[in-house]
């Protein structure tokens, strides 16, 4: 399995320093989320621990090694590490569907049919077989999304970085991803993921790690988003099964030492159990 990491990371931008000294280490789970308010520095984070983006100081960290960026060696990490933007429209640019999915792999060096056993795979996991010979430019944004996450998909990575995956998506398009990622996930893919939904970081999530004022706090995501001083810090707001839960228990209706519910069926189980 793969772990990603940073040490003492610095990235700035011309108007100043976004992550500042920054050490995380991104063991202990496959489900990770990147929470944190607009602009405190998700995007950046994941660009830079895909290798896209190089940090002014400090290393990012993959299985404990730094990364090079040498070229032989950014190649290698972008095979393993695939990142997927937030605006389908900055990584979308082929004609059709199966040549932008068939990008990365051909890119890859694979022959014309392997490449395309990777594209049948990535459309098949991704429930766009019946896109694959349309435009991308005639696709709605939901269908563009899961278009530039089969083409990431295509490339077999270890760890999957998406920003904001779900963001612009209805309900059953946000099911249908969060079935992508099991599927994924069974396939031993670590998924981190950018959002700023604190609702589905908890139901979905193991692992958090919430950035602002250019620093991070890693840790398992129920204790991360019970921490009203973090959720503060973040300007973000406790998720409405913990945030329910803590008004009952200050009516008297559940007991203070439960366990944490992280979905609506876990709130209806425990509230069965009084
Ligand atoms: N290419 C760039 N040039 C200059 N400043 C940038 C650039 N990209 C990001 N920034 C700035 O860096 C900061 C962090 O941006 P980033 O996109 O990482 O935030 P974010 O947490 O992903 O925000 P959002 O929730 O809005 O997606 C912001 O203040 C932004 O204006
Ligand atoms: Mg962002």
């Amino acid at each position: 399995m793969v772990t990603l990491g940073a040490r003492g990371l610095r990235v700035g931008y011309d108007r100043g320093t976004v992550l500042d000294d920054l050490t995380v280490d991104l063991t202990g789970g496959t489900r990770w989320v990147v929470l944190g308010a607009n602009g405190s520095g998700k995007t950046t984070l994941l660009s830079v621990l895909s290798g896209a983006l190089r940090p002014t100081a400090g290393q990012v960290l993959r299985n404990g090694q730094p990364l090079s960026y040498r070229p032989r060696a950014l190649a290698e990490h972008r095979r393993v590490v695939q990142m997927v933007l937030q605006d389908p429209d900055d990584q979308l640019f082929s004609a059709d569907v199966a040549a932008d999915i068939s990008f990365g792999p051909l890119n890859l060096g694979l022959s014309p049919d392997d490449a395309l056993a990777r594209v049948d795979e990535a459309c098949a996991l991704l429930t766009l077989d019946h896109l694959r010979d349309r435009p991308v430019h005639q696709l709605s944004g939901g269908e563009r999304k899961r278009v530039a996450i089969a083409g990431a998909v295509a490339m077999r990575p270890q760890v999957l970085l998406l920003d904001e995956p779900t963001a612009g998506l209805d309900p059953e398009g946000i099911d249908d991803m969060l079935g992508v990622l099991d599927r994924l996930e069974e396939q031993g893919t670590t998924v981190v993921m950018a959002t700023h939904d604190v609702d589905l970081a908890l139901a979905w999530s193991t692992r958090a790690l919430v950035v602002g004022g250019g620093t991070a706090r890693v840790g398992d995501t129920t204790e991360i988003l019970s921490d009203t001083s973090v959720i503060s810090a973040a300007r973000l707001r406790r998720p409405w099964p913990l945030e329910l839960t803590a008004r009952l228990i200050d009516a008297g209706l559940l007991p203070a030492d439960g366990q944490a519910p992280r979905t609506m069926a876990d709130v209806v189980a425990l509230l069965d159990d009084r």
